[in-house]
């Protein structure tokens, strides 16, 4: 069976054995200065117990300082030489926090051997414009490859900004340091943990993990599965729902799909059909300037939402046309034929 499969097929069925349920909500601050939610780093403290917390990015020390008081150790890592030095400077009196200078990979692995710990780490190391270093490289695979390297298989592994990336590059890297983790989408984070922390997916965040898969290398996950998780994005509870619409990110296909499955329940039909239009202008992804990446389809599923929003706000014209399309590349799909005997 392939890889993916397992991973689906075990959070699937993980709740029943699980004592805490891990829920989706809001992580980092993006309206103000973009760090991670103090809120967050207790919620995972009190989930998985890490007592060491390891950032790759510390850019000025934003998200490092709003870890202080949850962890014994805090360590992170810039690139950027005056980055380094104002963060350095910025912590020189906090005792338990480390600020290092370099490559993110090379550093990990020089550090990693010294710690002695369960740790949470934040991969967050990457070009992000202005004044900040590493424009051309990404070192995220490297840095997966420094953490298998030190065998270290039962760390939180939490990755930023995951909205260009394809995903099963990130999660065949994850497995390869422990093949049983739990791995999920968490809004624009990925995360993985092992299964010893007990901690099962609640059912947004597998939906979440579903809708992004689909289609991609080595899935194997079904055109029902799929639809299924979309309709459980689509009831999202109000807190979820504040959670996703406060990623912002308009390039970002996926986020527009979610965010347009949520107000076609509602019934807004008008903003609905704006946010779909917006997932499809951007194939659900959105150019990776990391890695030349792009999402490589645009599924039909989209043309379906969004000629489901069109009816609903009574564009008829349009949402045949829509329809159409969907029955041209899905004739097997009989909901799109039944709506369209609506019309
Ligand atoms: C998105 S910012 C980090 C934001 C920070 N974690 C926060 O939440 O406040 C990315 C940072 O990674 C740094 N960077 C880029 N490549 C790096 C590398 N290979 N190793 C370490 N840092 C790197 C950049 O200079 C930038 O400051």
């Amino acid at each position: 069976m392939k890889k993916c499969t397992c991973i689906l097929i075990f959070f699937m069925f993980s709740t029943t054995l699980s004592n805490e349920i891990l829920q989706f909500s809001s992580v980092k601050n993006y309206n103000g200065n973009g760090a991670v939610k103090k809120v967050f780093f207790q919620k995972m403290v009190t989930l998985f117990n890490p007592t060491i917390f390891i950032e790759t990015g510390t850019l000025t020390g934003n998200n490092t300082c709003n870890a202080i008081g949850f962890f014994e150790e805090i360590h992170t890592i810039e690139l950027g030489m005056l980055l380094y030095q104002k963060a350095s400077e910025r912590f020189k009196n906090i005792e338990n926090i480390t600020v290092y200078h370099g490559d993110s990979s090379e550093v990990l692995k020089q550090i990693l051997p010294k710690m002695h710990g369960k740790i949470l780490f934040w991969l967050d190391a990457h070009f992000s414009g202005g004044t900040t270093a590493g424009e051309g490289r990404n070192p995220l695979i490297d840095e997966i490859r420094a953490i298998k390297m030190n065998r270290i298989n039962n760390a939180i592994i939490l990755i930023d900004d995951i909205r260009g990336w394809e995903m099963s590059k990130i999660r065949d890297a994850i497995l390869t340091i422990n093949p049983e983790y739990i791995f999920c989408i968490f809004g624009d984070i990925a995360m993985a943990f092992p299964p010893e922390d007990n901690v099962a997916l609640s059912p947004i965040l597998k939906a979440f993990t579903i809708s992004r898969f689909y289609g991609s290398e080595n899935s194997n996950i079904s055109l029902e599965m799929v639809l299924e998780a979309e309709k459980v994005i689509s009831k999202a509870s109000a807190y979820e729902k504040n959670a996703i619409n406060e990623i912002p990110f308009p390039e970002s296909g996926y986020y527009n799909l979610w965010k347009g499955l949520i107000l076609l329940n509602e019934q807004q039909f008008e903003k609905a059909i704006n946010k779909f239009n917006l997932a499809i202008n951007n194939e659900f992804s959105y150019f990776n300037y990391y890695s030349n990446w792009r999402a490589p389809y645009l599924h039909w599923r989209a043309h379906w939402y969004l000629a489901q929003a069109l009816y609903g706000a009574g564009n008829n014209y349009d949402a045949k046309n829509f329809l159409d399309q969907v029955i041209a590349q899905a004739p097997f799909f009989t909901q799109a034929q039944e709506l369209l005997l609506l019309l």
